[in-house]
């Protein structure tokens, strides 16, 4: 993939052709694993144009949705590699790193969305994205998916027992798989993009998704039963390879950062729509069964993953976590 130019984005005759609105000429590569439709899609494709208006053309960011470029089982290596510039992981697939990534899989940990944004905007975001720094990577915020929610092939889950010997595909992580363990499931962690495979094959049972990666990856061709529990939350952080932002001037990092946070500002207003579309539409297509828990229901599995939130809570960094319980109160 050899169309990025930006390993010498900042060089001396890339800053001679400056000739959009004072930016040095760059192409950006940009990689993430899910479709267009989506939060994360849309976020990208407004990030593009951002950059792109503003800069006039001369910084153009090269958007490879769908795992076209990298999966996500390769997507961290590139970016710390400079083969890729920017990418949008889940934030649990950075907790090879540091654990406290793993905040938003914490059973139940934030009570609706508009808690989790003003936790990511506050002090403990930051602090969170601050982390990166060490590995090669640079936070630039944080862009939203959706709560998650579970779909198998076996059985109706209206209570904890149900997922008893069920096998889940996650996107990895301790947290994730000790709250399957927790229910006496077990986990695996496979490739997004080949996690359609995997439920078609039997491989696994099910999986845990928002409900607009549920319906764009097809899911319901190929399971039963879809149950709307939000024990957990799928969130991206917007992240840049440090190697390739250091070697900005100080007027394009900034660019860069007035369009994360107007890509994330978009996908928190569609995050909403997109979630009520999808399910709309799982509902009238009709091939996959949908149970919502009653609030008796969640209640069950608060209680029964709250041991997990207990022990694992602690391997996350204090202040992260008290910003984020502060916003839930
Ligand atoms: C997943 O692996 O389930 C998610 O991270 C996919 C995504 O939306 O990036």
């Amino acid at each position: 993939f050899g169309c990025s130019s930006s390993n010498s984005s900042n060089s001396s005759s890339d800053n001679a052709k400056k000739g959009g609105n004072g930016y040095p000429k760059m192409t950006v590569m940009f990689s993430h694993v899910a479709a267009e439709n989506t939060p994360k899609g849309q976020a990208a494709l407004k990030f593009k144009e951002v950059v792109e208006s503003k800069s006039n053309g001369a910084i153009q960011v090269k958007v490879f949705p769908s795992g076209q470029l990298y999966g996500d089982d390769n997507e961290i290596e590139a970016l710390q590699a400079n083969n890729v510039q920017i990418i949008a992981p889940s934030s649990a697939k950075l907790s090879g790193f540091e654990k406290s990534f793993e905040i938003f899989d914490l059973p139940f940990v934030f009570k609706d969305s508009q808690a989790l944004y003003s936790f990511e905007d506050g002090e403990g975001g930051k602090k969170l994205l601050d982390k990166l720094d060490q590995y090669g990577m640079i936070g630039l915020g944080f862009w939203p998916n959706g709560f998650k929610h579970i779909t198998n092939n076996k059985v109706e889950i209206d209570d904890p027992a149900d997922l008893k010997g069920l096998k889940i595909r996650t996107h990895g992580g301790t947290i994730i798989n000790e709250v399957y363990a927790a229910l006496g499931a077990s986990s695996a962690k496979i490739a997004f993009n080949e996690t359609y495979q995997a439920l078609q094959l039997g491989t696994v049972d099910g999986q845990e998704n928002s409900l607009v990666n549920i319906q764009t990856q097809r899911y319901p061709e190929v399971q039963k039963y879809l149950t709307l529990s939000g024990h957990a939350r799928s969130e991206y952080i917007l992240v840049a390879s440090k190697t390739w932002w250091d070697k900005l001037d100080a007027k394009t990092k900034e660019l860069f950062m007035e369009a994360a946070k107007t890509s994330a500002e978009i996908g928190r207003e569609l995050e909403a729509k997109l979630e009520k579309e999808a399910l709309d539409q799982m509902e009238k297509e009709g091939k996959i069964k949908i149970h919502n828990l009653t609030d008796g229901e969640r209640q069950k599995f608060t209680d029964v993953l709250q041991p997990v939130f207990d022990k694992w809570s602690k391997e996350i960094d204090p202040e992260v976590l008290q910003k984020a319980q502060e916003t839930s109160q």
